[in-house]
């Protein structure tokens, strides 16, 4: 059975300090391109109301040529912990947003590091940084002074495997004024390709002052509560792991804090989450936020008797109305399933 060790416990009894900033939860959830929107995010703060969340990545450059803020920026109102992630590589485009980050309502600015999309790097943003560690330097640098919030980084490892630099990178980062690290253990060659490789996590936490956030390959709590043993970093924050489970944050944090596991949700209330996640990209975006909900709903619609038939008529619907109705009828089928299942064991035990 899962235990938590009397070390762990108390390492992690206290609040996660980014400065002066506290958060009551060392989970993390992570910025996702195209998902951590503030509809998603509000399932995610449902199971995990003290863990801190992170926009998408924000185009610098595009925020200083429009007036107003992009939707992927936007914060509920007194949604908190929040962190507004931006991306770039120009230090005063970077300064520029990072305060119109903390007018929305940022409680940290996260410069993201990492990527590994072309289109990102090859402009000079994301991974490509890890390169040009003078630069990743002169951002931090100019992002502390413009604002008052504990500014933070997230990357990866390095390069490739013939460029891995996160030790030297992450000292530096530190030493220019970031107020936190997060460490995806993989390097820009990897993509999302094989394993993360937590030892090079545990070799920043060793060097650095700052917390270190381990990030990579947290599909659940075992994996949350591994990665924080074996690599003595001050947080897990989770990723894939979430598509179509808003659950994972919440769940590892109540492990963390209690010592015992949640039950995982069922596949029907797997579906009403998926239901409402629809519903509320909908009204939201409109017709561009059902587009959206298509990969949402075929990430929740796996493990259970039909899923598959199901992902393949979620990932065309075209109206919120389909996609409500089929989501219905597959909930109508488990429920119906599962009464056989229940009537039929009843059955056995009287004969
Ligand atoms: C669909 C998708 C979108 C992502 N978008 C971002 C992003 O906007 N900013 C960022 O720093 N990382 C982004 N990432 C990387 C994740 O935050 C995370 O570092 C990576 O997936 C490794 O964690 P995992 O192995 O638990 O998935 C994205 C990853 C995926 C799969």
């Amino acid at each position: 059975m899962l235990a938590l060790s009397p070390e762990l416990k108390a390492r992690l009894s206290q609040p996660l300090k980014i400065d002066s900033f506290e958060v009551k939860s060392r989970v993390l959830q992570s910025p996702l391109s195209g998902v951590t929107d503030l509809v998603f995010r509000r399932l995610v703060r449902r199971y995990a109301p003290q863990s801190m969340m992170y926009t998408e990545m924000v185009n610098a450059t595009g925020l200083h040529y429009v007036k107003e803020l992009p939707k992927i920026m936007e914060v509920d109102p007194g949604e908190r912990p929040i962190s507004i992630q931006l991306f770039d590589c120009r230090p005063d485009f970077l300064a520029e947003a990072a305060v119109k980050a903390v007018d929305e309502g940022a409680d940290t600015v996260d410069i993201n590091m990492g990527c590994p999309v072309n289109k990102i790097t090859k402009n000079g943003g994301g991974s490509s940084l890890l390169r040009q560690p003078e630069v990743a330097e002169a951002i931090v640098r100019e992002v502390v002074k413009a604002v008052e919030v504990p500014v933070t980084v997230k990357t990866r490892i390095g390069w490739n495997d013939k460029e891995i630099n996160i030790l030297d990178f992450a000292k530096r980062m530190q030493d220019a004024g970031a107020k936190m690290i997060t460490v995806h253990g993989r390097t820009r060659s990897q993509g999302y390709n094989g394993n993360a490789r937590w030892e090079w996590i545990a070799r920043v936490k060793e060097i650095l002052e700052i917390p270190v956030i381990g990030n990579g390959d947290i599909f659940s709590v075992e994996a949350a509560v591994k990665c924080l043993e074996e690599t003595g970093a001050d947080g897990v924050m989770c990723s894939r792991g979430t598509l179509g489970y808003p659950f994972l944050v919440g769940e590892i944090d109540y492990f963390l804090k209690t010592g015992e596991k949640l039950a995982p949700p069922t596949p029907i209330q797997r579906l009403e989450c998926a239901r409402e996640h629809l519903q509320a990209l909908y009204e939201y975006k409109g017709d561009r936020g059902v587009r959206q909900a298509r990969k949402h709903m075929t990430w929740y619609a796996k493990g259970f008797l039909n899923a598959a038939d199901l992902r393949g008529k979620l990932s065309v619907v075209e109206t919120v109305q389909q996609g409500l109705d089929l989501i219905d009828q597959a909930i109508e089928d488990l429920a119906r399933y599962e009464e056989s299942g229940a009537e039929m064991q009843a059955e056995c035990v009287v004969v």
